[in-house]
């Protein structure tokens, strides 16, 4: 399941954002140093050094803000979000097909973290770059994602994908990792789906007993399908 999560970040917040990375010239390496076997032939782009001083202010902005998203948190049920990183392609750079490296450690704590879920949150506008799409696959075909700059896309982890060339301009992103409560693309989606029905029955003010008892069947399955 790809979900759009329009406004993670306001206009403001995205300059704030953009104007840190731009000024953080010393802290941009270059991309590979993250990727694993399978993604560093393929991946052309410059990241920042994700234990920077300009990392770890813009990760607690974003973080912020992801933790208090209604939409994020019913598509992601997020158990563990890895702290997110920035990547820059300009001219000519591009990320082939890959999928994502299953498990990481996050950089603070140790800890391991399953990729459930990949998210990347676009922060340059769409129309300052030609190329530079996020293409993802899935058993429906190819989907390219091009979104404006604060809008985030989440995706399932297990999905080839890849960013197109570059050919006008320069495309900032943030980009990381979620383990979610449900490991299973499909039961997750069957969650969200069952949130975004109740909400609208909610807002529409229909039989109270109905609501409450599907309220209780999204909790319960939740409870059963949960893992902490
Ligand atoms: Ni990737």
């Amino acid at each position: 399941m790809l979900v759009v999560i329009p406004q993670v970040l306001n206009a403001e917040q995205v300059g704030a954002v953009r104007e840190r990375l731009e000024h953080a010239c010393e802290a941009w390496v270059d991309g590979r140093v993250t990727a694993g076997y399978s993604g560093a032939p393929v991946k052309f782009n410059q990241q920042i050094d994700e234990r920077s001083d300009v990392a770890l202010e813009c990760q607690r902005l974003i973080l912020g803000m992801l933790e208090r998203n209604p939409r994020f948190i019913s598509a992601a049920l997020p158990n563990i979000v890895y702290p997110p990183m920035f990547n820059r392609y300009s001219e000519g750079m591009t990320f082939g097909a890959h999928v994502d490296g299953s498990v990481r450690i996050h950089p603070h704590d140790g800890r391991k973290l399953r990729t459930d879920i990949s998210a990347t949150l676009f922060l340059s506008p769409r129309d300052s770059y030609d190329g530079g799409e996020l293409q993802v696959q899935d058993t429906y075909g190819t989907h390219s994602v091009k979104l404006d700059a604060g809008d985030m896309v989440v995706y399932p982890a297990t999905s080839l994908h890849q960013v197109t060339p570059i050919t006008r301009g320069t495309r900032v992103a943030s980009f990381f990792w979620i383990q979610s409560l449900i490991r299973d693309d499909t039961q997750r989606s069957l969650l969200f789906d069952m949130d975004n029905a109740i909400q609208r029955l909610n807002q529409t003010g229909a039989d109270e007993e109905a609501r409450r008892t599907l309220v209780g069947c999204y909790h319960n399955l939740l409870r059963q399908w949960s893992e902490t």
